[in-house]
């Protein structure tokens, strides 16, 4: 005899969106960041570091965004820490590394300004 259960939980119907700049960018839950950005052509890198970059695997750090959101990890483990403190001199809140992240819900993402995204846009003066 089978056996069928239905669930209640609809969280497995909403794809999470990404929005950065004005775009907005639905996906898979646990779809990579870095990943999901390059494919959709999105404002990941700043300057020459679209071609200078180490293509994900977390050692050159251009991919540094303020990310707003649920991502896993939930916080910065430990070779992500190291990278980012030298990467941060302006303490943008929730500074990550888009390749080290993976969507769990909405989120916005913001690239700030310089070659590794490391200046705050909102400390620009007019
Ligand atoms: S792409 Fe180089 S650290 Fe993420």
């Amino acid at each position: 005899m089978l056996n069928f259960r239905c669930s209640n939980d609809t969280s497995i119907l909403h794809m999470p969106k990404v929005k950065i700049d004005d775009k907005s960018i639905e996906c898979d839950k646990g779809t990579n960041l870095r990943k999901l950005l390059v494919t959709h052509n999105a404002h990941l890198y700043n300057q020459n570091s679209k071609y200078l970059n180490c293509r994900g695997i977390g050692t050159c750090g251009t991919c540094a965004v303020e990310v707003i959101g649920d991502v896993r990890p939930s916080k910065p483990g430990l070779l992500e820490s190291k990278r980012i403190s030298i990467l941060n001199p302006e303490n943008i809140p929730n500074f990550r590394l888009a390749c080290y992240c993976y969507i769990e819900s909405d989120v916005t993402v913001i690239k700030h300004n310089g070659f590794w995204g490391e200046l705050n846009k909102d400390n620009e003066t007019a």
